[in-house]
This record gives C-alpha cells, structure tokens and sequence, in this order.
C-alpha cells in the first residue's frame, strides 16, 4: 500500500511540474519550448508588446533617423537581415551578423558572447552604437517623449512618462512574444505532419551518428552556451567570448546560435562567413579547422551525397513562419 501512495505522489508531483513548465503556444498547444521565464519587473501585456513593436520598428531611436531596430532584424528572414555584417547609421558596418530574435525570451545570456542577460539591457547597446543606430539615449527620449501616442501609452502601460524604463520594457517584451514553435518538425513530433524518408534520414544523421546535437539540442536546437566550433585558426580579428573577460580560454568562444529557421538565416556564424547550409557542412566534414580551444565533438566525418541532401532537408523542417502575423 505504502509502494502505491509512493507512486501516486511521485505522479502528482510530476504532473504538477509538468503543468507549470508548460507555454501554449499561439496554437492553443504545449509549446515544445517550455516555459519561458519573464523578469519579474517587467510581465507582458498585449499593451505593451504592442508599444514596443512599434518602438521595434521606429527609425527616431537612430541619430540619422534611418536605422530602426527593424533595419537589422528585419521579419521575413527570421529577425536577421541577410548581409555579412550589418549595416547601421551611415552605411557604417557593425561587428558582427545579425542573428535571429526568434524565442530571444528564451535566451539565458545575449550577443555572440553570451554575456549580457537580460533583453532590457541589450538593446541599449544597438541604441547608442557607433555603427548602429548611434543614438543617445537622452536625446531619443526627449524626441520620443513628446510623441502623443508613446505619451498616453506610457501613462496607460507604466503609469509614468515615457523614459528609458519604458523603452526597454517594452522593447523587450516584444522581443519576448516573438516565438518559433511551430515548424513541420514539431507538427511531425506531434503526429501532424509526415516526414519524408530523406528528412527523417537526416534527422538520424543531425541526432545521432553527427554531434550536432550535443550543441544544438532539441527542441531550441541550441545548448545557449558559447562553444567552439574550430571555425578558424586563427581569432585575431573577432576572439569571441574573450573579449568580455580577456581569458585566453575564452578565445574562438562563440554563442551557439539556433537552428530553428536557418534556412532563412544565410549567411551564416558570428562573421557571415559562410554562404550556405552546404559550405556550413564542408566547414563541419573537415572537422573544422585546428585551434587550441575547439571542441573536441569538432572532429571529421564522412558523408555521401546523399547524407548531405537529407541533411539540408531536415535543416529546413525548422522553418516556422507562423510568427510573421506578429510583424
Ligand atoms: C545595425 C544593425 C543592428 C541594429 C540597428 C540592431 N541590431 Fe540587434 N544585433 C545586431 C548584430 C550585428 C548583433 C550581434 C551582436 C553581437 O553578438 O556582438 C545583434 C544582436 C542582437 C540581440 C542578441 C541576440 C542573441 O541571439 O544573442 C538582440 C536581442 C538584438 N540584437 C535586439 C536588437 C534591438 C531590440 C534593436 C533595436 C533597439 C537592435 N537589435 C538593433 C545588429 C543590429
Ligand atoms: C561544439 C559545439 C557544436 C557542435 C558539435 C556543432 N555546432 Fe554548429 N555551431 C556552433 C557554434 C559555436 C556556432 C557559431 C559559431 C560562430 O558564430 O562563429 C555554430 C553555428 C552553426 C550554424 C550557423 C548558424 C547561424 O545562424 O549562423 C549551423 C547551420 C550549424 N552550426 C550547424 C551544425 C551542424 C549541422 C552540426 C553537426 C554536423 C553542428 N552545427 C555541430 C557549435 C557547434
């Protein structure tokens, strides 16, 4: 008697942890995500994604009033926007290539340095850079202040004038309702859509016999780590994470980016070296290149034609464009 209550608890408890891991997603399903964690001082609202996505989308938070938020995370690609590197106020080049913001909220530290924390924060840096939108955050809330739409929001939202606590509130919480859960890959895992042969074959390939997955971990497809995938010898124009601690160890340390929605993301990694899912692949099969802090699931492997294709199939079973209607 005692064994079975013992088992009973154990299945309360379990069901209880399960219901408050559980998002449904815009489907009215579980989402596949899991539970995404809102800071505590700043819970969405309708309202206030609402303000940010126009905020998202204003070209007034740049100096030139050209580069909105928008210009660089642009929807149709997935929030990226298909160039090399960015490029911001004054066609000046950013650093880096602009990486997706799809389930963003998820992300437990941003930038390819895995390094700043929160969504609140992050977007200060786009704001006042250089190369971005070169703004001052001062001048931009004077300008937007004065806005009677942003005025009666903040009041409506926050209870206060609009200041940088509401920009970057909002802001973040749009970036928060900017979810990707709805690919042929988790219809599939739900028994709502069929894989064929090839993409099944490929998704042996990506989960089993290749490493990808001790990176990109289903369902993000992402570990939310900086790993090292021995994409150069040699670091000398971007170190990666080193850059935040100056740890050496840290050199060639790269966030690792989610495969969800990749085929709309070209080009690829921190530089927008790479052109395409097939030269991604080269890149891999070569076990990368030889540098002191790759890791060791970086090693060569064969692979046909064939593996290649089905490969590159499944790649594209992560395409989810169900967000767009949130644009
Ligand atoms: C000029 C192009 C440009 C503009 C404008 C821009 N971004 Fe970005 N964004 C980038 C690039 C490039 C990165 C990668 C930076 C890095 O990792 O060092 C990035 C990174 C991010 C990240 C981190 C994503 C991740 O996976 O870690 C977020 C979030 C983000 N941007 C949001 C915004 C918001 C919000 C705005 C507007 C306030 C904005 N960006 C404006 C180019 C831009
Ligand atoms: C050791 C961890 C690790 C393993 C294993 C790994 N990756 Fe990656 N992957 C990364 C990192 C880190 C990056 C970003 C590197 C950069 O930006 O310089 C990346 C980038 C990518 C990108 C580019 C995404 C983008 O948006 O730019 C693709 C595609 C990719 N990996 C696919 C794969 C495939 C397919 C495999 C298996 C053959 C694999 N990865 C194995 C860590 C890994």
């Amino acid at each position: 008697m005692g064994k079975v209550q013992g088992i009973w608890s154990i299945c309360f408890i379990l069901m209880i942890a399960v219901f408050l891991g559980c998002n449904y997603n815009e489907q009215g399903q579980i989402s596949p995500l899991g539970k995404m964690e809102e800071p505590l001082d700043n819970k969405s609202s309708k309202d206030k994604i609402e303000l940010g996505r126009k905020l998202f989308f204003d070209k007034r938070l740049s100096s030139n009033n050209k580069v909105s938020c928008a210009s660089c995370h642009i929807p149709e690609l997935a929030f990226t926007d298909g160039k090399k590197k960015s490029i911001g106020v004054e066609n000046r080049f950013s650093m880096r290539n602009a990486p997706s913001l799809l389930n963003s909220g998820y992300l437990k530290t941003t930038m390819y340095d895995a390094h700043i924390e929160t969504l609140e924060l992050q977007m200060l840096v786009p704001l006042q850079d250089h190369s971005e939108m070169n703004a001052n955050l001062d001048s931009v809330i004077s300008i937007l202040k004065e806005h009677p739409e942003y005025k009666e929001a903040a009041q409506t939202i926050f209870q206060r004038d609009f200041d940088p606590w509401v920009l970057t509130r909002s802001i973040a919480a749009y970036e928060r309702s900017l979810i990707s859960d709805n690919s042929k890959f988790d219809k599939w895992k739900r028994g709502e859509a069929t894989f064929s042969n090839s993409e099944k074959r490929g998704w042996q390939l990506f989960s089993k016999k290749l490493n990808c997955k001790i990176c990109h971990i289903p369902p993000h497809f992402t570990n939310y780590k900086a790993e090292h995938n021995g994409l150069y010898d040699d670091y000398e124009i971007d170190k990666g994470r080193f850059r935040i601690f100056n740890d050496s160890m840290d050199i060639g340390f790269f966030k690792v980016p989610s495969l969800r929605n990749v085929a709309l993301t070209a080009p690829y990694m921190h530089d927008g070296s790479i052109p395409t899912l097939n030269n991604v692949l080269d890149h891999y099969v070569k076990g990368g290149k030889e540098h002191i802090g790759k890791s060791k699931y970086i090693v060569p492997f064969s692979m046909t034609k064939q593996d290649r294709i089905d490969i590159i199939r499944f790649l594209n079973t992560l395409t989810d464009t169900s967000y767009l209607h949130l644009r």
